[in-house]
């Protein structure tokens, strides 16, 4: 099989991290990340990276600068498509895949606009074979459609190959899962060129991944295996969203229920832990994009199956918002709700499908003031989530205010509702609190504008690294009854009861209960 010599990854999302690592741990190939926007590409060149991600800092530096002596700079940064396509001998299509917002198949289907357009791009300007690496979450059978515009619209004599590879990493520890991955799936068609394309794919990972980790197979396989792993994960943590309002009613515990499911090895204890529902770019959307494959094909029943993940994610997190509103006795009315995390998860800024986009917005239409506070999400993303989805965005601005501590933003409130597990929030570990706030602070004045989507992920503001709630603090500036709506189950309530809190958690007998 032939030897990769010069790869081009299009697309500076995702790829960009997956890409460096590629180039970091073989200093031979050359690695070129290309993109249209100029000020992403911009950025990946400086040392501040549109990307946040712990040590893909120095993963770039290693290969892009090549600060270790004796290193060449392999890694490159570059709006100049044609060209990386024209020099490569391996092509990285790791562009967004996001859901459909118009047309058939809208708010379901996979939009694949952006894929083709890098195809059709590749077709024109390729003089030479490819090996074309789809690393994008795509529709199973993405791979023929795309033979067929490279067919069709291809130089004469130039043939390509296509791969599917696709990526596994979760966001906050995209580094560590690149390094140390559970598994690389390469799928290929099952011809001479195709398995030998393959092989060339495999040396590349075979530089740092143990080679019984990386796995070879058919290419339907590998395109259906990462749609198939996230639903898998999503239909985890939809299971025991599930039972967790079993719980609520019966006095069960779910996080007894849950250690006690994980033990069973078959079973394991990752992502059982229940929450105010998943969020993130990923889950939500590979379900309905599983679910509409499944319909397109005639299967209606597994498309309902599926989909069945998704309606218990929307009731898990409707179910919190009405049981804040049936514990502070069916009126908001002139009552302020703290709102700690916006985030999707603990440890990244992104806000896209979180929970707290839909539970702010309940209790903005039940007629509540809220108080956001979030250690990482940029103020324009929370703005643009939230103003996305509200029936009346002028409200949504004269209700909502984004504070710069949660200590501010609890004081006067008449509940906390912990929606993102950011470790600052737990009261299960020590660690030293911070300094109370002058409740007088003023709050910050929202930001009246929508940002465009374009900037949506490169925003960034930097925000003061905070330290832990005192929630002996907490329990001076919030009104009587005090309660914490305990959305990711991070609260020894046993400890905060004994100050007066009421605490309200996940699949936790609590005070009321929302059916
Ligand atoms: C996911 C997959 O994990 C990853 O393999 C894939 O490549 C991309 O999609 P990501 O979206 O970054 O990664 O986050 P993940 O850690 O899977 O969490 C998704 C959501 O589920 C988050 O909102 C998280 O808070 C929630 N979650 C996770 C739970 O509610 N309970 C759990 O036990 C785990």
């Amino acid at each position: 099989h032939s030897v990769i010599k010069k790869i081009c990854c299009i697309g500076a999302g995702y790829g960009g991290p997956t890409c460096s690592v590629i180039a970091s741990k073989n200093p031979d190939v050359e690695v070129t990340i290309v993109d249209l926007s100029e000020r992403r590409i911009q950025a990946w060149q400086s040392d501040d990276l549109p990307i946040h991600e712990p040590d893909l800092l120095e993963v770039v530096q290693s290969a892009r600068d090549a600060i270790i002596e004796g290193r060449k700079p392999n890694l490159f940064f570059s709006t100049n498509i044609d060209q990386a396509i024209k020099e490569a001998d391996c092509i990285f299509v790791s562009v967004n895949t996001p859901t459909k917002t118009i047309g058939r198949g809208q708010g379901r289907q996979s939009e694949m606009s952006y894929v083709e357009a890098a195809i059709r791009k590749i077709a024109e300007v390729a003089e030479d074979d490819k090996i074309i690496v789809e690393k994008s979450t795509v529709p199973v059978r993405t791979a023929e459609r795309m033979r067929e515009i490279l067919a069709a619209n291809c130089r004469p004599g130039v043939s390509f190959e296509i791969l599917s590879n696709p990526e596994f990493l979760a966001e906050g520890t995209a580094i560590k899962n690149l390094l140390t991955p559970d598994r690389i799936i390469i799928g290929s068609l099952n011809t001479a060129a195709g398995l030998s394309a393959a092989e060339s794919l495999v040396d590349i990972y075979a530089t740092w991944v143990p080679r019984n980790r990386i796995i070879t197979m058919n290419l339907w396989s590998s395109e259906l295996a990462k749609l198939a792993a996230n639903c898998i994960l999503a239909q985890r943590i939809s299971s025991i969203n599930a039972l967790s309002a079993i719980c609520e009613v019966t006095g069960a515990d779910i996080a007894e229920v849950s250690y006690a499911c994980g033990l069973d090895s078959r079973i394991g204890p990752k992502m059982l832990g229940a929450s105010v529902g998943f969020g993130g770019s990923c889950l939500k959307k590979d379900i309905l994009s599983l679910a509409y494959i499944a319909e397109s094909l005639h299967l209606p029943q597994v498309a309902d199956y599926w989909r069945s993940i998704n309606d218990i994610n929307e009731y898990q997190k409707d179910r919190f918002s009405r049981r804040i509103v049936e514990c502070l006795h069916h009126s908001l009315t002139n009552k302020r709700i703290a709102i700690l995390g916006f985030a999707f998860k603990k440890d990244t800024g992104d806000v896209r499908e979180s929970a707290a986009i839909s539970i702010v917005n309940d209790l903005v239409s039940e007629g509540g003031s809220i108080a956001i506070y979030d250690p990482k999400a940029p103020d324009e993303n929370i703005w643009y989530e939230l103003e996305s989805i509200s029936p009346d965005i002028k409200r949504l601005h004269e209700r909502v205010t984004i504070f710069r501590s949660a200590h501010e933003a609890c004081v006067g409130a008449h509940a906390v509702v912990i929606v993102t597990e950011w470790d600052e929030f737990s009261n299960k570990t020590k660690a030293k609190p911070l300094p109370a706030v002058d409740a007088t602070t003023p709050p910050r004045t929202p930001l009246a504008t929508v940002a465009p989507q374009e900037n949506y992920i490169e925003s960034k503001e930097t925000k003061p690294v905070a330290g832990k709630v005192d929630w002996a603090y907490v329990a001076t500036v919030m009104r009587k009854p005090m309660y914490i709506f305990d959305g990711r189950n991070v609260i020894d309530e046993v400890k905060l009861e004994e100050m007066g809190f009421r605490v309200e958690g996940i699949g936790k007998a609590g005070t009321v209960r929302a059916s």
